[in-house]
């Protein structure tokens, strides 16, 4: 079936190099993907070439999240990147951040859209979006990723757009977007339950204000999840243990709640350990779903499961993508800003499952800095779960770095998600439950459930230091 199926549309089909020619030096772009799916690539690709052949385009990007390196990747080496804006994953781009030649501000998931919308990113001169598909009235047919795409084609000026071959036509129905209006007369979001249908399949888009149309066949460049190792499988366990005796205590409901899950390794391994679990009649409220949704779904736990992206490991996409109708009624892609609205969060109870880089013994939560100073990934939509669900968890694996670090730690070299946001921390040695904790009490039973044994005696020593210091006893510090 044809893609490009709006008339007024075909007039303006042209090359990447001749897209790129028409981007304006300084201007403030918007661009679709999240995860690393369904991000622009051959326009920014050409754009970059422009800077390498010489051009200052110092060029502002908006991102809703991560996007690959075609995008990320080729404007920050080229320094066609002056300023990004929402998470990233990019190891060239995180270089240039820290070194400070890209400036960058980290900013929520769900703030994003509401920043464009309401005009604090200031004019968003273009959009460059990808797509499966344009229909005949000029609306969208979004990737696997719906991000921002909706808000985008609203607010930004000028549009270009890249139609994907690489992305299969059935995609056309699992978006369920709903758009925002400006403050104050914002909606209200009227979903009660994760599969809940309250938009449109489509992504509206004034066919006037496109100023060009890209084919193109290159693929999202989503990196591999690991496999789950030991370590990963003793945190799922413990997860599934203690859902199971809130359950029976009667904290938590049977069936539990919508489940959340951060992105990564250990995040997909503790939704993989509940899809063989014998937990049963889940579902997932989540940014981001990762391979074990599939697996989830596949084993009849999940009958519904909602995120912004659909973001699978290149070597599933395949299958997946030849069988998604397999899927359809069970998947809904939504866009950011309802996936991580902290209204709907709270009203489904969520339970938020992330992962931290280190954890402080006041139970304060660092998800996005290395080393005090240097930039990781991002905050992403760890902090609107966190703050918002009815239960918040984060996990890491008690150490980093072969050992050599502890991911327990006196204190976070950065604060992203407070203490007073935090509940359960679960390493490979245990979970704690900080619920109704004073400091003190979170820092003991931090020590004795999450921390590494080869760490244990250095973090007693530092409590014990600060209760003798003769600091005040709300607050763990040697004065
Ligand atoms: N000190 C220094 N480095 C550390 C560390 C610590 N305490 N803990 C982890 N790291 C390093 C690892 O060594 C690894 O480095 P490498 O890439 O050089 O190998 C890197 O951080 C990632 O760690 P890894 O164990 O591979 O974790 P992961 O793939 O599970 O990702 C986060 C963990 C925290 C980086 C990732 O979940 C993230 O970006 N989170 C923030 C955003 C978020 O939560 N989004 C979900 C919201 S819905």
């Amino acid at each position: 079936m044809e893609r490009i199926r709006c008339e007024a549309l075909k007039s303006k089909i042209m090359s990447a190099d001749e897209a790129a020619a028409l981007v304006k030096p300084g201007s403030v772009i918007g661009v679709s993907g999240f995860t690393a799916v369904g991000y622009p690539k051959a326009v920014p690709m050409a754009i970059a070439k422009r800077a390498e052949n010489g051009e200052d385009m110092h060029v502002t990007i908006i991102a809703g999240g991560n996007v690959g390196d075609q995008l990320d990747g080729s404007l920050a080496r080229s320094g066609a990147m002056a300023r990004r804006y929402g998470f990233q994953g990019n190891k060239d781009l995180r270089k240039l951040v820290n070194a400070g030649k890209v400036q960058y501000c980290d900013v929520h998931v769900s703030h994003s859209p509401y920043l464009v919308r309401n005009g604090y990113f200031g004019k968003i001169d273009l959009a460059i979006l990808e797509v499966a598909a344009i229909r005949e009235d000029g609306s969208l047919i979004s990737s696997m990723a719906a991000g921002m795409i909706d808000v985008l084609t609203e607010y930004a000026e000028k549009i270009i757009i890249e139609v994907n071959d690489t992305i299969p036509l059935s995609v056309e129905g699992f978006h369920d977007l709903f758009l925002l209006k400006r403050a104050p007369n914002t909606q209200i979001i009227p979903i009660t339950s994760a599969g809940d249908r309250i938009g449109t399949p489509y992504a509206a888009c004034d066919p006037s204000k496109v100023i060009a149309v890209v084919k193109t066949s290159l693929q999202d460049l989503n990196a591999n999840l690991k496999e789950p190792d030991e370590d990963m499988k003793k945190i799922a366990s413990y997860i599934i243990q203690f859902f199971k005796d809130e359950m029976k205590a009667g904290r938590l409901p049977d069936p539990l709640p919508p489940l959340q899950s951060g992105v990564g390794g250990v995040a997909n391994a503790v939704l993989e350990g509940i899809a063989n679990s014998d937990l049963e009649n889940l579902s997932v409220y989540t940014e981001v779903m990762q391979d074990a949704v599939l697996s989830l779904i596949d084993s009849g736990k999940v009958k519904s499961a909602s995120g912004t992206a659909l973001t699978i490991s290149p070597d599933r996409r395949e299958e997946l993508y030849a069988n998604l109708d397999k899927y359809r009624g069970k998947i809904l892609i939504r866009s950011q800003e309802v996936t991580n609205a902290p209204e709907v969060i709270r009203r489904l109870s969520c339970i938020a499952m992330n992962t931290a880089i280190e954890v402080d013994l006041a139970g304060n939560v660092n998800s996005s800095h290395v080393n005090g100073t240097d930039i990781m990934n991002g905050i992403g939509g760890s902090c609107d779960y966190t703050r918002n669900s009815g239960i918040s968890i984060f996990t890491t694996l008690s150490t980093a770095k072969n050992g050599t670090i502890s991911c327990i730690v006196p204190h976070v070299g950065h604060v992203d998600q407070t203490e007073h946001d935090t509940e359960i921390i679960v390493t490979e040695q245990g979970l704690a439950d900080l619920r109704g904790l004073s400091a003190y009490e979170r820092a003991d039973l931090l020590i004795e459930k999450c921390a590494h044994p080869k760490f244990k005696d250095e973090l007693k020593a530092y409590v014990e230091k600060a209760k003798a210091s003769g600091a005040g006893m709300h607050a763990i510090k040697v004065l």
